[in-house]
């Protein structure tokens, strides 16, 4: 059990109120824990606040773990642990595998779609961010005690492949296409899409070749299906070099099977209407105009934003896929959530998504939520492009993050020999690039910065394998000294001990939270704090050359130190190197 939650259940007992809750404290100087419990009830019963406070710290049974609770400002309540209390439960904490975070009292299952690129098109820049966002809330919530399905919903089945077909009929370059799949099958795209703007033939003859493959025509599925193999084939280089994988990895075309029944039920229950020769779903009135997905304000009046679930040439569409999509997770998983991490132009998708949904299926509850993000910008504030103006490619990112970081490792550490520094480099690099796209509140954009994000002083990935690298040393040279390090009895005497183990205790608090808010830039500010409050703790207090019994204590406390380090870049999908 967290702190936090201690203090709570014991807030509970004596206020009564089943929601008490408690925050670490914003002014250490007062306390660690805080609460406002007492304004709340105070309010409710139009009570004095610091009197209700009072009345509350009276019936508190907090002797053992705090100093007596203090009344502040309002009617806040402060709580300081008591360091003989924390020294204790600090031994608890260092034998804990999973560095206090208890198993859920309800464990949940969650599917996280995520990544989902585009099949026949280069995973670009734009895919990193669903690809790490979502790999770092997996492995968080697994770790936490959930059951997640990492589910890849690859787009292989958009209006791309009457143009794909089409070049790859008549321009496709064997050799080109060998060399690079998918840059070839990239240049066709673009070739046949200029020219269809040009030529009302081109256009003809690649709507056509769209509406034989949708009819299933041989010939063009098979080149469909070698589309497919040798996309995924590139997208796995790249999920195995950043170290991601999937339980589920389905193509929009899997769910085509079921795509007329969705449609057929929505027609048949009232939900989706014929308009204009379409099939739409309009709004129900059911929420506030500002707040439904189905209207759009013009000029100052409510219009109609139906969504299609089906064209007024009879073909379904991204709706209609999602929304069978939907309906096959809930009877495959059984989830109590699902998450979609998507950027944030499909925001109006999603929402219209999640209610023709309720409409579809009431009796459904799981929580379905879009997990959305911002833009990845280039110095000149406008998204993220190659000089000459193309999409960063993701392979070619990667390269150059660990190309960069072999310079920084050579400088620094010439005498090693290249095949470590390479291997350092790798851990390096990729973490950098992970780590900056996860420390931005997901919801801004971002300004890409080589320089930034492979600095080792500041809120990087390198400062925090640094902090880890060191710590790490300062064990090889205990052993080298013949040092046993040995976990002990844990001395907090002095401040400096005190605050990084309270420090340590707060990772168990942080982490739920990262899950709850999927917000794991939560998490890399803890852990920066972490890295920070441990090298004043360095500073402040001799380890090696100290007496021995202070000795012991203080490398334990280096040691969850390092292992929280280690642990929490884990769930971030970043490595730590053993010496940098
Ligand atoms: N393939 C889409 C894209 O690249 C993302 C799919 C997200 N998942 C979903 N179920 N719609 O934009």
């Amino acid at each position: 059990m967290t702190i936090s939650s201690q203090l709570e259940a014991k807030l509970r007992a004596a206020s009564g109120h089943a929601d008490a809750r408690v925050q670490p404290a914003t002014d250490t100087r007062f306390g660690d824990y805080q609460t406002n419990i007492a304004m709340i009830l105070a309010k409710q019963q139009r009570a004095n606040p610091r009197q209700l406070a009072q009345e509350i710290i009276d019936k508190l049974d907090t002797a053992e773990m705090c100093e007596p609770p203090e009344i502040a400002g309002a009617g806040f309540i402060n709580f300081r642990l008591k360091p003989m209390w924390l020294a204790e439960r600090f031994a608890v904490l260092a034998a804990d595998e999973k560095l206090g975070i208890s198993a859920p009292v309800r464990p949940k299952k969650y599917v996280i779609d995520f990544s989902s690129p585009n099949v026949a098109k280069p995973m670009h820049v734009g895919h990193i961010r669903s690809t790490i966002l979502g790999d770092a809330l997996a492995r968080i919530a697994a770790f936490i005690g959930h059951t997640v399905v990492r589910d890849n919903h690859i787009g292989d089945w958009g209006t791309q492949f009457g143009m794909l077909l089409h070049g790859w009929k008549n321009e496709l370059n064997h050799a080109a296409l060998e060399a690079d799949p998918l840059g070839e099958m990239e240049r066709l795209y673009k070739l046949v899409s200029a020219r269809c703007k040009e030529d009302p033939a081109t256009l003809d003859a690649v709507h056509h070749e769209l509406v034989e493959l949708q009819g299933g025509n041989e010939e063009n599925l098979v080149l469909w299906r070698e589309m497919q193999r040798l996309s995924q084939a590139q997208f796995d280089v790249i999920y195995s070099r950043l170290g991601i994988s999937f339980d589920v990895t389905l193509g929009e075309s899997f769910y085509n099977q079921w795509l007329w029944k969705v449609v057929d039920e929505l027609v048949a229950r009232g939900i989706a209407r014929e308009s204009e020769g379409a099939l739409c779903v309009f709004s129900d009135g059911s929420v506030p105009e500002k707040e439904d997905p189905f209207l759009i304000s013009r000029d100052g009046q409510w219009v109609d934003m139906p969504a299609l679930v089906q064209k007024a040439d009879g073909a379904a569409n991204y709706t209609t896929t999602d929304l069978a999509t939907l309906a096959y997770r809930l009877r495959e998983f059984a989830p109590d959530e699902i998450l979609y991490v998507t950027d944030g132009r499909q925001q109006h998708h999603f929402r219209q998504l999640f209610a023709i949904f309720r409409r579809w299926h009431p009796e459904v509850s799981a929580r379905l939520a879009h997990v959305w993000f911002g833009s990845i910008l280039g110095d000149d504030g406008k998204p993220f492009k190659t000089r000459s103006g193309e999409t960063i490619k993701l392979a070619g990112l990667l390269d150059e993050a660990e190309e960069r970081a072999f310079a920084i490792v050579s400088e620094k550490n010439p005498a090693l020999p290249e095949a470590e520094r390479r291997e350092i480099a790798r851990v390096i690099g990729l973490g950098a690039v992970k780590y900056a796209d996860l420390l931005p509140n997901r919801q801004s954009d971002y300004v890409f910065s080589w320089d930034k994000m492979l600095a080792l002083q500041g809120n990087t990935a390198p400062y925090l394998q640094n902090a880890y690298v060191r710590i790490r040393s300062i064990f090889r040279k205990a052993v080298e000294a013949g040092i046993n390090s040995q976990s002990s009895t844990i001395i907090l005497s002095e401040p400096a001990e005190l605050v990084l183990a309270k420090k340590l205790f707060q990772f168990g608090e942080v982490l739920p939270q990262v899950l709850d808010d999927c917000r794991p830039n939560l998490l890399c500010n803890y852990l920066y704090e972490l890295a920070s409050t441990f090298h004043s703790f360095f500073e402040a207090c001799h380890v090696l050359k100290a007496d021995e019994a202070s000795r012991a204590s203080r490398l334990t406390l280096c040691e969850v130190t390092a292992r929280t380090l280690q642990r929490g870049l884990g769930l971030l999908g970043i490595e730590v190197p053993e010496r940098m």
